[in-house]
């Protein structure tokens, strides 16, 4: 996808359908941490690869899934490592895994009970949301850090997370009916409001 696609697509206006827009200060408090912003960053890649990972163990049978999620389980790794390497030109290491504590409530979310077709929908949807949230940080980052190159950096990565925003919820539409992602969608944009709204607002935080 090219810059200008996604300064006129559809995918811009759905990431808008957040109901909460980050609070404006965190893009200076993210500013002066930006070390631990990368870390947490790193993180966030790893945890893209490796859900991608389980989500094509657990629909191994649904082609379309597998298909879909084996080249973006490349992509996010690559995205890892792009990071990574950053980390290591400011000659810092990668440092200790954090609690994810934005990702660990939205998952809470995801049913148990209702059957298998509810619980790949919440699934499904939960990477929507967290691939949107992301790509709605990054365009902050991109737009709102003083260093350019980092702004640039950053550019990079909100484009990629708004395909793939997108491609959770077209597989969902694939498998599930169009009413039934659509209203599932609106309660799931709703939780992650909720959540934002309790969240401690933190520079050292992707999320
Ligand atoms: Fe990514
Ligand atoms: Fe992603």
């Amino acid at each position: 996808m090219t810059t200008t696609d996604f300064q006129y697509s559809d995918h811009t206006k759905s990431i808008l359908n957040l109901q909460l827009p980050t609070d404006p200060r965190w893009v200076n408090l993210a500013e002066v941490s930006i070390e631990e912003i990368l870390t947490d960053h790193a993180f966030c890649e790893q945890k893209a690869a490796t859900t991608c990972i389980s989500i094509i163990q657990w629909y191994s049978e649904k082609e379309e899934i597998v298909n879909a999620l084996a080249p973006i389980v490349t992509e996010e790794w690559g995205h890892f490592r792009l990071v990574l390497n950053e980390i290591h030109k400011r000659g810092l290491s990668l440092g200790k895994r954090r609690k994810d504590v934005y990702v660990n409530q939205l998952f809470d979310f995801i049913q148990k009970g209702g059957g298998e077709e509810g619980r790949m929908l919440d699934r499904l949807l939960s990477m929507a949301l967290i691939e949107a949230r992301s790509c709605e940080r990054f365009k902050r980052l991109s737009e709102g850090l003083e260093d350019e190159y980092l702004r640039n950096f950053y550019r990079r990565f909100m484009e990629s997370e708004a395909g793939h925003y997108t491609l959770f919820l077209e597989l969902a539409e694939l498998y599930i009916p169009k009413e039934k992602v659509r209203k599932r969608l609106q309660q799931w944009l709703d939780h992650e409001a909720s959540i934002m709204k309790n969240l401690e607002l933190r520079g050292d935080r992707i999320h």
